[in-house]
């Protein structure tokens, strides 16, 4: 991470996302986020799955578009940051909505761009 000025932060070369495309950056002004790029667009999202706060920067990118948690694989919307499917596997809810108390609460959402082969936070 790098300053420019006091609008922009360098997060992370686009070239270090590597095959998931997103990964964890660290001690940001927001805390965490995991930092990725979807469709050909960057985006940065709190770093903490809804359900049982899996690091989602070590999740990947799916073929969709989606931000995968690597724990229980619930999938979320990197634009709005919302769950759009919960938890799979013994935590998967038994009817079909994703639960209240799981995913209600969508991540939060950071303005970013790419610049320089490398993805910014707009402050
Ligand atoms: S911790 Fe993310 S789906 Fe369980």
């Amino acid at each position: 991470m790098s300053g420019d000025g006091d609008s922009t932060l360098r997060l992370v070369g686009v070239d270090e996302l590597g095959d998931s495309q997103v990964t964890v950056v660290s001690d940001t002004p927001h805390g965490d986020l995991a930092v990725g790029i979807s469709d050909g667009r960057p985006f940065a999202v709190s770093n903490r799955c809804r359900h049982l706060f899996a690091s989602l920067g070590k999740g990947e990118v799916t073929d969709d578009g989606r931000l995968r948690c690597p724990a229980h694989s619930a999938l979320y919307d990197v634009i709005s940051g919302k769950m759009q499917v919960g938890p799979q596997g013994v935590f998967r809810p038994l009817a079909g909505p994703v639960k209240a108390t799981v995913g209600s609460r969508p991540l939060k959402v950071y303005p970013v761009e790419i610049r320089d082969d490398a993805i910014w936070l707009v402050r």
